[in-house]
């Protein structure tokens, strides 16, 4: 495993991280989640991710790595990154979504007790919360760090200005942001358009999400969508509809590339997300092992020639 300083604290993330969003439920194997888990763990993946409303239903991907924290990891706490989150939907009433101290911090609790620690490495604001003072939300942050619930502070999904602003009111408190969490893909790119020069400017690292487009920057939908896909599934946030002709021929070319790099598709998106400097690490899923597998070994090309970088463009175009 290759090991990135995240933005400019001292913190090394693991170049590929796990995330529990999607098969890691109460509605899917849990000896196949169980097995990833520990193939990550050796693989040298000391970074997982979750949120507190993982999976579905929401709370079981906490509860369910509990488990395997359990029975397989805990002997290994300090080998470990493990993060949660607070922001959408997890409860009933006023008090059960967005971005107040009353609900962060009670989720954090509640995260805590699923996952069976004392404290997470990293808890983050999952998104930004329009109606209540920033300072607030940062506060409730800055109040897990003090309370040693968590041992760093991250927002995920705030747009440049928002995260200026959350840069400066965190490092007032004295709990400066470690990682800012956005989606990055070949097919999303949000992000270079002044994200990345904001995080860089305040030393956040970054942690990209879905870098494989939920699995579409990879060959398995190129032939139809297979029956075990995220796609196909019904709890997937991936829908069919997402599966277009538009999308497929773009993947196609795409393929065609990457075939000549001698890597697969999801290895080469990989690489391309992290062929800039300014990412800390590809948060990627995984409903296999050997996906996870394939997906570690694209650290075994990183480079790009400029010829290819221009011949992704013109295929993204
Ligand atoms: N902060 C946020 O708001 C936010 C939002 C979304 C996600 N996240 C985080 O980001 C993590 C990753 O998101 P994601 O699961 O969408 O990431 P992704 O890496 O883009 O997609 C993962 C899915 O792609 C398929 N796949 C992966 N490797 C493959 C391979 N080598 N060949 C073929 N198919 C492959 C699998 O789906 P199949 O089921 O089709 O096999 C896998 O579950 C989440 O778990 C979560 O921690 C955060």
């Amino acid at each position: 495993m290759k090991y990135n300083r995240c933005g400019r604290s001292g913190l090394l993330l693991p170049a590929v991280s796990l995330g529990l969003w999607h098969n890691f439920g109460d509605v899917d194997d849990f000896k196949t989640g169980r097995a990833i888990v520990r193939r990550a763990f050796d693989l040298g993946i000391t970074h997982f991710d979750l949120a507190n409303n993982y999976g579905p239903p929401p709370g079981s991907a906490e509860k369910n790595f509990g488990k395997i924290l359990k029975q397989d990891l805990k002997p290994y706490r300090d080998e470990l990154i493990i993060s949660t989150k607070a922001g959408y939907l997890m409860w009933p009433g006023p008090y059960g979504e967005w971005g107040t101290r009353k609900y962060l911090l009670a989720s954090l609790d509640q995260s805590l007790k699923r996952l069976g620690l004392d404290y997470v490495d990293i808890f983050y604001s999952h998104r930004f919360d329009l109606k209540t003072p920033l300072d607030e939300t940062m506060s409730a942050l800055e109040s897990a760090v003090k309370q040693g619930k968590a041992i760093y502070a991250g927002i995920s999904n705030y747009k440049p200005e928002q995260t200026t602003e959350a840069a400066k009111i965190l490092r007032q408190f004295g709990t400066p942001c470690l990682i800012h969490q956005p989606r990055y893909s070949m097919f999303d790119r949000w992000v270079e358009d002044g994200l990345l020069d904001v995080l860089e400017k305040e030393g956040i690292g970054c942690i990209c999400f879905s870098p494989l487009a939920q699995g579409l920057l990879t060959d398995k939908y190129l032939k139809g969508i297979p029956k075990d896909s995220r796609a196909a599934k019904p709890t997937g946030f991936l829908k069919r509809e997402q599966v277009t002709e538009a999308v497929r021929k773009k993947v196609a070319a795409l393929n065609e590339l990457a075939k000549k790099r001698g890597q697969s598709l999801a290895q080469m998106a990989l690489a391309w997300v992290l062929r800039d400097k300014r990412i800390t690490t590809v948060l990627i899923g995984a409903s296999k092992v050997k996906q996870l597998e394939q997906n570690v070994a694209a650290l075994d090309n990183l480079s790009f020639a400029a010829e290819e970088l221009n011949q992704i463009e013109k295929i993204l175009s």
